[in-house]
């Protein structure tokens, strides 16, 4: 058990006005949540326009994502934001369309395709060592891991790395992007009335549709060289040739690039986030980070080495429920529903909260303490079953999950068998914004092991 805790966000009073919550809110999704949430089972907030629940009770969260999510859909008003960039993609859409979508897609991530994608990441993981050799020193970690994760989408999407002229110009639109209109908005949880109209600013809608022009050339290039015979054989073109099992149809160039527009923004800055967090827990707890330095020797290009990093995996996992990339999911219920004996009308707004399920204080041992150890422990193992969802769970869990529990135990392993890290003074403060964030970067410093 670890006394020095790595850091939390502070939480608002109990009590403050609607519009107080609002403003705080907007500046911070964490930080604007009142503590009792760390050991509330539920949480009911009442609006004029619409009921919000935050469900933390593990039954909850299972009956919303695992037992019945037909009726808990993601709500319209949510994508409406992500529309421009997003389209109809599958992280969007609900009922058929969205299971003939997954029903493409998810052929591509399963467990046999992930040693057939190893060698990109891995090539990935090499450029980003390459690259720190030559930066070293005190740097903010978070756009190094951003860089090393838009690569590894690259190389194992189109078997183009980042330094490609297409690839740098996406992933730097994609950035400008992400500042006129993040992921997680604030209409995302608090919904104005469903009358009100959404406006985009113009440089949203501007930025979004330079990406799907060099998103749809990329797809373009691909369908012409899988209809040459000339494909490389990467994720692209396994979806892409992919046909639906119950209708034959395969995805269209519009609905691909639709797809490729959410893989790389549900799967770059995800990662990117879990690496940097990862990085500045084993600087923290130096003791963690000479264990998988070592443990890492043994890793190599050829995949079956990836088995052996046990300790990176546990450090990884502990980092995904410390800082859950995606701190909050929001779903609508589509029938009137009992929850913990209150009724919640159709058309509420449920909230589960990764970021409060992992910290629970009622759940958890030691619950906002690092400690990779307590996988193997009975209350970590109960709570990986029942109060872990970094990925969220059920038939919507995250495509990419098994795909990311190999990327970030691997590019962590790598970094840190070649460098050291160490913390400065500045202690970073967790904030959501795209995904959970520190407010002013992570300050490492780097240097050769
Ligand atoms: C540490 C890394 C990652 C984390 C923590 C993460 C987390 C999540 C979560 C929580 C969701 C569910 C969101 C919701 O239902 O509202 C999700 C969905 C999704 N993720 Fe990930 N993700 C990660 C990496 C990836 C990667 C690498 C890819 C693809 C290459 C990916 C692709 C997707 C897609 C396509 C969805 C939408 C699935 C659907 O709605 O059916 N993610 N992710």
């Amino acid at each position: 058990m670890t006394a020095d805790l790595p850091p939390k966000p502070p939480s608002r009073p109990e009590k403050v006005s609607l519009w107080r919550y609002l403003r705080l809110f907007r500046q911070d999704i964490l930080s604007a949540q009142p503590a009792k949430l760390y050991r509330a089972w539920m949480a009911e907030f009442r609006t004029p326009f619409f009921r919000s629940y935050l469900a933390n009770d593990p039954d909850l969260v299972k009956r919303v994502l695992k037992d019945r999510p037909d009726d808990f859909p993601k709500s319209d008003r949510i994508g409406a934001g992500l529309r421009p960039l997003l389209g109809n993609s599958v992280f969007l859409t609900n009922g058929e369309v969205w299971k003939r979508q997954r029903r493409i897609i998810d052929p591509a991530f399963e467990g046999g395709r992930l040693r057939d994608t190893y060698g990109a990441m891995y090539a990935a993981g090499e450029a980003a060592v390459a690259r720190l050799a030559q930066r070293q020193g005190t740097l903010d970690i978070e756009p190094e891991t951003s860089h090393v994760a838009a690569d590894v989408i690259f190389r194992t999407l189109f078997s183009i790395p980042i330094e490609d002229e297409t690839a740098t110009q996406v992933f730097e639109k994609f950035r400008d992007h992400q500042r006129t209109q993040p992921i997680l908005n604030l209409a995302a949880f608090i919904p104005g009335p469903r009358w009100m109209p959404r406006f985009f600013k113009k440089a949203t809608t501007d930025t979004a549709a330079d990406i799907r022009r060099l998103i749809t050339d990329l797809t373009e290039r691909r369908m012409f060289e899988i209809d040459g015979g000339t494909a490389p054989d990467d994720l692209a073109t396994k979806i892409m040739t992919t046909k639906d099992p119950e209708t034959g149809r395969a995805f269209s160039t519009e609905e691909m690039v639709d797809q490729v527009a959410i893989f790389f923004l549900a799967g770059h800055e995800t990662s990117a986030s879990a690496l940097a967090w990862s990085l500045y827990l084993v600087a923290r707890y130096p003791e963690w980070q000479d264990r998988l330095a070592e443990e890492a020797a043994g890793l190599s290009a050829d995949f079956s080495s990836v088995s052996a990093l046990k300790l990176s995996r546990d450090v990884f996992r502990e980092a995904l429920r410390l800082y859950p990339p995606v701190p909050m999911m929001v779903r609508e219920t589509t029938c009137p529903e009992t929850m913990r004996g209150r009724r919640a009308p159709k058309g509420s707004q449920i909230v589960l909260s990764p970021w409060h399920l992992h910290r629970h204080t009622r759940l958890w041992d030691n619950p906002d303490g690092f400690d990779p150890t307590r996988w193997g422990t009975e209350n970590g193992k109960t709570c990986q079953r029942d109060a872990y969802i970094p990925f969220s769970a059920g038939p919507r869990v995250c495509t990419g999950a098994g795909f990311a529990m190999v990327e970030g135990p691997v590019l962590l392993s790598m970094l840190l068998r070649r460098f050291r890290f160490d913390v400065t003074e500045d202690i970073p403060v967790p904030v959501a914004h795209l995904t959970v964030r520190a407010k002013d970067g992570i300050r490492l410093t780097v240097s050769e092991r």
